[in-house]
């Protein structure tokens, strides 16, 4: 989490980082700042969002062609004006930015307090500017020599960029486990978390990998240095991404932009891979991999989030269709718990960002324990897209609304690929069955569309229920994790509490919570079980509980049993996934809106979770 930007050229600084960290702000909001280089060293920084220092700034000195700025979600120290980033060195020659956590910083602060260092923050970031400026001044050493023997003195994962008011032609940016990303444009460069606040200046960037550190010097060409000091050829690559996909496009939110966007990005995720005609399924990764995929004792889904729903969904397809034994895994969990791997199992980690750093410790474990190692990942260029042996981008587009939306449903679409490409390569699924497949695949888009054109239904529900302060959700078979996504997005941008549940598991537990003010979205459409949901509807209508019923088109007995119901279009239920869960996206964004809340940036959330 964390956004950093910074900026060193001809123009003008400041308002290219204000921008920057407008773009970036999904990584945080708790404070904003920047530092430039004037007749001084300036510092301006703000607790909140990037707004407040734009407000506390604009009567400032702005002027400057040099400057580094963040954003900050709060790890070591509250989030006020004096822990927000950058911070400065004793001497107030040096100012760093920092994504990422220094985790030896306890007793790096002690040895330098008795060295006679004072500190004005609780952040571990200050203590790693402190000790650039103890090496620079003991051994007597440029300021990249000081940043890279600091960083072989650091544990922990950072993203940085350090100016130096006595060097105001040159930028240090160094990283290893958080992101960052250096843009070249004429004559200038840009350094971000992300390619979100270069983009409509460059499109030539150079991705720094871990251990590395960037020298950036106006009129110079870049040169990089790995932090035991052995030099490295920068590779510029050019950037896919454009403007408009970057920006709300009318919307009033990101959030509702991304889940109108669903038709198309489901169909990017599919481009190239699904030919409805011939009825071939290609999915890249997997051909390059087909020997392992094929003799794999088990696949493990590592992930976290709505990434953790989907890979649970994933896990019913491969095993339904490919049978081929899954298990799913909260990547923060497998990461600690010395997991039994062989080099027979594969593990797939799914992660909108590629940056979730439990999902990429997981993954590194899996790696050292000899497992192969594969990406669903949407960020091209990420971390764990890096990290991995083989994968499979989902090109949902960059996704900015903190809550997961068409990621989740691009992620679902690479994974009925993948069951279909291995189903077939297995023998496991009929040559029929596998073309109706692929043709109901093929026509989820417009599926999509077509639940999409309940909106204003779905709004008028949304105030029916925007007061609860409750919300179970219910499901089962391919719906179930359906049931945990609608209710983990209620939660994160309404602030209401909500339960996903299977149906079934219901009585055992949950039931007793049920009384007329607790409504039940009940995920009832026509696959699998229905009968069965349809009892434990019942079940909760007994006990006075409200029912908002997710139904097949034409479904006529729960509609007699529930307050409302939302019609959608039926499908196979291997797919109903990518059908169902679009209302419940919709449901919970109407109820945010309608409860005032910051649907784009909830509360104490980040949408790239780079700390574990
Ligand atoms: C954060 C985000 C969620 C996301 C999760 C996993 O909690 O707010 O929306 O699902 O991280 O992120 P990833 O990028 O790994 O999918």
């Amino acid at each position: 989490m964390c956004g950093i930007v910074a900026y060193i050229g001809e123009q003008q600084a400041y308002p290219i980082i204000l921008k920057g960290l407008k773009r970036l702000e999904y990584r945080g909001y708790d404070s904003a700042g920047v530092a430039l280089i004037n007749d001084k060293l300036s510092l301006y920084k703000k607790a909140g969002k990037v707004s407040n220092l734009e407000e506390f700034a604009k009567d400032k000195n702005l002027d400057s062609t040099i400057g580094i700025g963040h954003t900050r979600w709060a790890t070591h120290g509250a989030p006020n004006d004096i822990n927000a980033h950058p911070h400065r060195s004793g001497d107030n020659r040096l100012a760093i930015i920092h994504n990422g956590i220094i985790e030896n910083y306890d007793a790096l602060k002690k040895e330098l307090i008795s060295r006679g260092h004072h500190f004005e923050s609780d952040t571990d970031t200050e203590v790693l500017i402190h000790l650039i400026e103890e090496i620079i001044n003991k051994e007597n050493v440029s300021l990249e020599e000081a940043v890279r023997y600091s960083l072989n003195e650091v544990v922990g994962a950072y993203a940085i960029v350090i100016i130096d008011k006595e060097n105001p032609n040159k930028l240090i940016a160094a990283r290893n486990s958080s992101p960052l990303v250096i843009g070249v444009g004429k004559d200038e460069f840009f350094v971000a978390s992300d390619a979100t606040p270069i983009i409509e200046y460059t499109k030539n960037v150079v991705y720094l990998d871990d251990e590395q550190v960037a020298i950036i010097e106006k009129g110079e060409n870049i040169r990089i240095v790995d932090i035991a000091n052995k030099k490295i050829t920068p590779y510029i690559q050019e950037l896919e991404l454009n403007l408009e996909a970057i920006e709300k496009g009318g919307y009033e939110h990101f959030m509702l932009k991304e889940i109108y966007e669903q038709p198309q990005s489901i169909r990017a995720s599919m481009l190239g891979r699904l030919n409805p005609i011939t009825g071939d399924v290609t999915l890249g990764g997997i051909e390059e991999f087909e020997l392992k995929f094929m003799n794999a004792s088990r696949i493990i889904f590592v992930a976290c989030g709505t990434s953790w729903h989907s890979a649970l969904v994933g896990e019913y397809m491969i095993e339904d269709l490919a049978r081929i034994p899954v298990e799913v895994e909260y990547a923060s969990e497998f990461r600690y718990r010395n997991p039994i791997l062989s080099e027979k199992d594969i593990v797939i980690a799914i992660s909108q960002s590629g940056e979730t750093a439990d999902t990429l410790a997981a993954l590194e474990l899996a790696k050292e324990k000899g497992a192969t190692i594969y990406g669903i990942c949407n960020v091209v260029g990420s971390s764990i897209a890096r990290a991995t042996d083989a994968g499979s981008y989902t090109h949902a587009g960059p996704e900015i609304g903190v809550a997961s939306t068409k990621a989740f449903t691009a992620q679902i679409t690479i994974l009925a690929l993948m069951a279909l490409t291995l189903a077939k390569k297995k023998g496991s699924i009929t040559k029929t069955r596998h073309q109706e497949l692929v043709n109901q695949l093929n026509d989820v888009p417009n599926l999509v569309e077509k639940v999409l054109e309940s909106n204003e239904q779905i709004k008028y529900i949304a105030d029916q229920y925007k007061d609860a302060h409750n919300f179970l959700y219910l499901g089962r078979g391919y719906n179930f994790p359906v049931a945990l996504e609608g209710a983990l997005k209620l939660k994160e941008i309404s602030y209401i509490h909500a339960e996903g549940y299977p149906a079934a598991e219901m009585k055992h537990g949950p039931i007793a919570l049920i009384d007329e003010n607790m409504p039940v979205v009940a995920i009832a459409t026509k696959i699998g079980n229905y009968h069965k949901v349809v009892s434990n509807i019942q079940e909760v209508r007994a006990r006075n509980g409200n029912i908002i019923g997710i139904v097949t088109e034409g479904d006529e007995t729960v509609k007699d049993m529930a307050e409302h119901v939302i019609e959608i279009p039926e499908t196979d239920e291997f797919l109903d996934p990518l059908i169902s869960v679009i209302p419940l996206q919709l449901l919970s964004y109407h109820i945010a809106v309608m409860r005032g809340c910051d649907v784009d940036q909830p509360r104490n959330l980040a949408k790239s979770v780079t700390v574990e």
